[in-house]
C-alpha cells in the first residue's frame, strides 16, 4: 500500500481529492494534514476519516517543522500532495504576509521534511540518493502565468508573470519546488490548474457566493464590468489529473490542467441565476429554503425576483487579471487525461449540491463569514 500525505485535505479541492482517492485508488492510504483555517472544515471529510482505516486526520500547520518531521517518522509516506494554501486572491490583497508565510515557507518546510526522510545516501557526484518511488507533488495554479488578453493560451512554457500577492506566493512556491529538484534531484511534479468548481467550494469564491446570495435574496456582486474570463474545470476532473500526474507523470515536469471552458464572469452569474430559477420552477420544495418568502395567490412561493436584475456591478478587484485560459495539450497527449464533466452538466450538479447541502454552507459560514462579507462588499 502506498501512503500519501495530503495537506489542505479539509479544504475545497483537497477534500474532493481525499474522497476521489478513497473511491478510486484502493491501493493508497491517506494522512491528511490541515490547520483548519476558516477555509478548512473537518465536517467535510468526517465520514471519510471515521469510516475508513485508510484515512487519518492530523490537525496542524504545514509550517510546523517538528510536526512535519513527526509525521514522516510515524507514517511510511511515499508522496506529499500539497494543497494547503491561503487560496483567495481578495484576501491576499488585504493581508499578503499570511500568503507568503503559508504558501512559500509552508511549502519549503514540507520539502525539507520530505528531503530529510527520503534521502538514503549520497552519490559519488555529491547528489543525494533518493528512496525509490517517492514524489513531492505541488498543486499550483494557472495564475502564476499572469493575465491574457483576448487571444492565446497558457502553456507550460509561458513565462511566469504573477500579479497578485496570492499568485506571487504560488509562483514562489513553484520555484522553490523546482529549486529542490534542480539542487537535490528531488522527485517532484507540479500541476497548474484553472478555476475549479463543484461541491464543498467555500462561498467566498464566485460560484458558491452567487448561489448563496440568490438563496438569501441578496444582490449579486460582479467586479468591474463582468468581462473578465476564467476557464472553469469540475473539481473531480482536477483530482483525476493530479492522481494521474503523480502516478504516471514524468519527474520534474509541470503539467497544465484545464478543460477549454472559458466564460466571462457575467455569463457565469447569469447561468447560475437561470439554473436556480429553472430548478425551483420545477421542484417547488426547494423554494422553502429561500430567505425571501412572498406567497402568491395560488399559495406558492414567488420566485419571479430570481432574475438578472439581482446583478450589481461593484468596484473592481485591484490588479484584476483579465483572462485565464489553459492549453492542456501536454497532459492530454502524454498521460491521456481529458475532462469528463462538461460545464453545462457540472454547473447543474453544483447548484443541486448546494441546494441539497445548505447545512454544510451554514456550518462553514457560521464563523467570521458575516464580518468578512461586510468588510469585502460593504464599501464596494
Ligand atoms: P481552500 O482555501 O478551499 O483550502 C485550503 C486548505 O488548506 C484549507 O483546508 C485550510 O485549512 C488549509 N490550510 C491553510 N493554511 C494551512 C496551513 N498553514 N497548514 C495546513 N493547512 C492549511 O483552497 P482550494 O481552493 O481547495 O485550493 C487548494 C490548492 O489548490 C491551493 O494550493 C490552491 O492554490 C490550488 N488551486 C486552487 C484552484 C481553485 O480554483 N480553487 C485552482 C488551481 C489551484
Ligand atoms: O485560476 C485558478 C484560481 O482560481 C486559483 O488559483 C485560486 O485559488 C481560486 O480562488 C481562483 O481564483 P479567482 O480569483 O479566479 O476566483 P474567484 O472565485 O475569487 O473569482 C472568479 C472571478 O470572479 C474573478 O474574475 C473575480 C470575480 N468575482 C469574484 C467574486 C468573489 C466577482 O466578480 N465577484 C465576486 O464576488
Amino acid at each position: 500500500m502506498k501512503c500519501y500525505l495530503v495537506t489542505g485535505g479539509a479544504g475545497f479541492i483537497g477534500a474532493n481529492f481525499v474522497k476521489y482517492i478513497l473511491k478510486y485508488a484502493p491501493e493508497i492510504q491517506l494522512i491528511v494534514l490541515d490547520a483548519l483555517t476558516y477555509a478548512g472544515n473537518l465536517g467535510t471529510i468526517a465520514s471519510d476519516i471515521s469510516d475508513n482505516s485508510r484515512c487519518v486526520f492530523v490537525k496542524g500547520d504545514i509550517c510546523d517543522k517538528e510536526l512535519v518531521n513527526k509525521l514522516f517518522e510515524e507514517y511510511p509516506i511515499d508522496c506529499v500532495v500539497n494543497f494547503a494554501a491561503e487560496s483567495h486572491v481578495d484576501r491576499s490583497i488585504e493581508n499578503p504576509q499570511l500568503f507568503l508565510q503559508t504558501n512559500i515557507l509552508g511549502t519549503q518546510n514540507l520539502l525539507d521534511g520530505a528531503r530529510h526522510h527520503w534521502v538514503t545516501g549520497k552519490a559519488e557526484n555529491g547528489y543525494p540518493l533518493w528512496k525509490s518511488n517517492v514524489r513531492f507533488h505541488q498543486v499550483s495554479t494557472d495564475e502564476v502565468y499572469g493575465s491574457l488578453g483576448t487571444g492565446g493560451y497558457f502553456t507550460e512554457l509561458t513565462p511566469l508573470d504573477p500579479r497578485s500577492p496570492y499568485s506571487a506566493s504560488k509562483t514562489s512556491a513553484d520555484l522553490i519546488v523546482k529549486a529542490y529538484a534542480d539542487t537535490y534531484k528531488m522527485p517532484v511534479s507540479i500541476t497548474r490548474c484553472s478555476n475549479n468548481y463543484g461541491p464543498y467550494h467555500f462561498p467566498e469564491k464566485l460560484i458558491p457566493l452567487i448561489i448563496k446570495n440568490i438563496l438569501e435574496g441578496k444582490q449579486l456582486p460582479v467586479y468591474g464590468d463582468g468581462s473578465n474570463v476564467r476557464d472553469w474545470l469540475y473539481v473531480d476532473d482536477h483530482c483525476k489529473a493530479i492522481y494521474t500526474v503523480i502516478e504516471k507523470g514524468r519527474e520534474g515536469e509541470v503539467y497544465n490542467v484545464g478543460g477549454h471552458n472559458e466564460r466571462t464572469n457575467l455569463e457565469i452569474v447569469k447561468t447560475i441565476i437561470h439554473t436556480i430559477y429553472q430548478i425551483l420552477s420545477r421542484e417547488q420544495h426547494y423554494r422553502a429554503m429561500l430567505k425571501k418568502q412572498t406567497i402568491l395567490a395560488d399559495g406558492s412561493i414567488d420566485i419571479s425576483w430570481i432574475n438578472e436584475g439581482l446583478i450589481t456591478f461593484v468596484k473592481d478587484r485591484l490588479g484584476h487579471d483579465q483572462r485565464y485560459a489553459i492549453d492542456p495539450t501536454k497532459i492530454t497527449n502524454e498521460l491521456g487525461w481529458t475532462p469528463q464533466t462538461m460545464f453545462d452538466e457540472g454547473i447543474i450538479k453544483t447548484v443541486r449540491w448546494y441546494l441539497d447541502n445548505q447545512a454544510w454552507v451554514e456550518e462553514v459560514t457560521s464563523g467570521d463569514y458575516q464580518k468578512y462579507y461586510e468588510k469585502m462588499y460593504g464599501d464596494r
